[in-house]
């Protein structure tokens, strides 16, 4: 049985993964740490708070004292570290809380670790979730990313993600803390704050708003569902070798005015109106630093982890786009006051 603290687990693929964990190792223990940023929501797991394995706590991985209470009081042996600011464009208009939370609150967490864990316990796991956006840009015809391409973080979010990444390293290599690291590509599914562009896309389309591509909407990433993720997550933390690092991602390539069309023809299908979403496709001033390509290589989870994607891309949008028309009241509460200002100031 293990005790589980994952930081962050209000969050999109937080949440996703308390579900997951919870439903797939019902007899371990789950403390849950998230700061209930804008982007944190209790709700997403309204149905697992009365879980006696289950445990909410409303503070900050940057919290020293907190976070040592907790590895004591939870005999803390599994760390997640999901807890981050993580989007781009928030990161370009106000980079501060990207370095505090990512880069210090990772600090925080690998010091309690280390302060916390008996070196002769060969059973605690530290796994850091990381991006693919580590690496930098791809142009049309290079290899995708692969666990040994080197870092060229390009926002600050990247740069922020990438210190942490560095931090995770050393404690491994300086002090034999047993880490693990993913970094994975672009997520989508159920409880994505919709500042991203799928739920952005899909919410946009029902309200009748513009839907913003920025520059010529040809930037690629690389999508990958959530829960394909969550259980490769899940692998690296049964089977995964400490010290290493893991590339996660969907082998999935679209552009983003691919994605935007894709998602407008299953709102058509599921929701017919008199004239196609797709005619409120609007190309917008270009992000700043805007990377062109992100791709993953994750041959090494297939090979060392046996760990493949089980979601098509088409099965897997049309379940998300299912999954905001049946949640309206979700994502209508998530857009407070907080959300309209960052939207207004973000797209005006
Ligand atoms: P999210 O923004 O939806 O959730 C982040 C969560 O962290 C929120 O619940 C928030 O309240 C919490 N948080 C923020 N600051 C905190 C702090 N100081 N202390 C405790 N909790 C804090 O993010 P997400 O999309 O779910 O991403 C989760 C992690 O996965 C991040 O580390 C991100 O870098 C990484 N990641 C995301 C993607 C993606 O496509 N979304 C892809 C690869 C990696
Ligand atoms: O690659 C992994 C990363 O994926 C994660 O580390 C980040 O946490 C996550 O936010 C995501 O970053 P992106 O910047 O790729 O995701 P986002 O949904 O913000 O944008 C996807 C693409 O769509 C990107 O090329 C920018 C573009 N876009 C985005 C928005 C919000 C638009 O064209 N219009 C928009 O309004």
């Amino acid at each position: 049985m293990k005790h589980i603290l994952v930081t962050g687990g209000s969050g999109f693929i937080g949440s996703n993964f308390v579900r997951y964990w919870m439903q797939s190792h019902p007899s371990d223990r789950v403390v849950n740490l998230d700061a209930l940023t804008y982007a944190g929501n209790p709700e997403n797991l309204k149905n697992i708070d009365d879980s006696p394995n289950y445990r909410f706590v409303h503070g900050s991985i940057c919290d020293a004292d907190l976070v040592a209470k907790l590895f004591e009081e939870e005999k803390i042996d599994t760390v997640v570290n999901f807890a981050a600011e993580s989007h781009v464009d928030r990161s370009i208009l106000g980079p501060e809380e990207f370095i505090k939370t990512n880069v210090n609150g990772t600090f925080t967490l690998l010091e309690a670790a280390r302060n916390g864990w008996d070196k002769d316990n060969t059973s605690c796991r530290f796994l850091h979730v990381s991006t693919d956006e580590v690496y930098g840009s791809l142009g049309a015809n290079d290899p995708a990313f692969t666990e040994t391409t080197p870092f060229a973080p390009n926002s600050p979010y990247s740069a922020s993600k990438a210190s942490s990444d560095h931090l995770v390293r050393a404690y491994f290599h300086t002090y034999g803390l047993p880490v693990l690291t993913t970094n994975c590509s672009n997520n989508y599914g159920p409880y994505q704050f919709p500042e991203k562009l799928i739920p952005l896309v899909i919410i946009n389309a029902l309200e009748g708003k513009l839907l913003p591509i920025y520059g010529d909407g040809k930037n690629i990433r690389d999508w990958l569902h959530v829960e394909d993720h969550c259980r490769g997550i899940d692998a690296v933390i049964q089977n995964g070798v400490v010290g290493e690092t893991y590339s996660i991602g969907g082998c999935n390539e679209w552009t983003n005015i691919d994605i935007v069309k894709l998602v407008c023809k299953h709102l058509d299908k599921l929701m017919p109106g008199d004239s196609p979403k797709s005619d409120l496709i609007t190309y917008v001033k270009d992000r700043l630093g805007h990377d062109r390509r992100y791709a993953i290589n994750a041959g090494k989870m297939k090979r060392e982890l046996g760990w493949e994607p089980r979601f098509t891309f088409e099965d897997g949008i049309e379940k998300t786009v299912q999954w905001y028309l049946g949640n309206q009241e979700w994502w209508e509460r998530v857009r407070d006051g907080a959300y309209r200002d960052y939207y207004q100031q973000q797209y005006s």
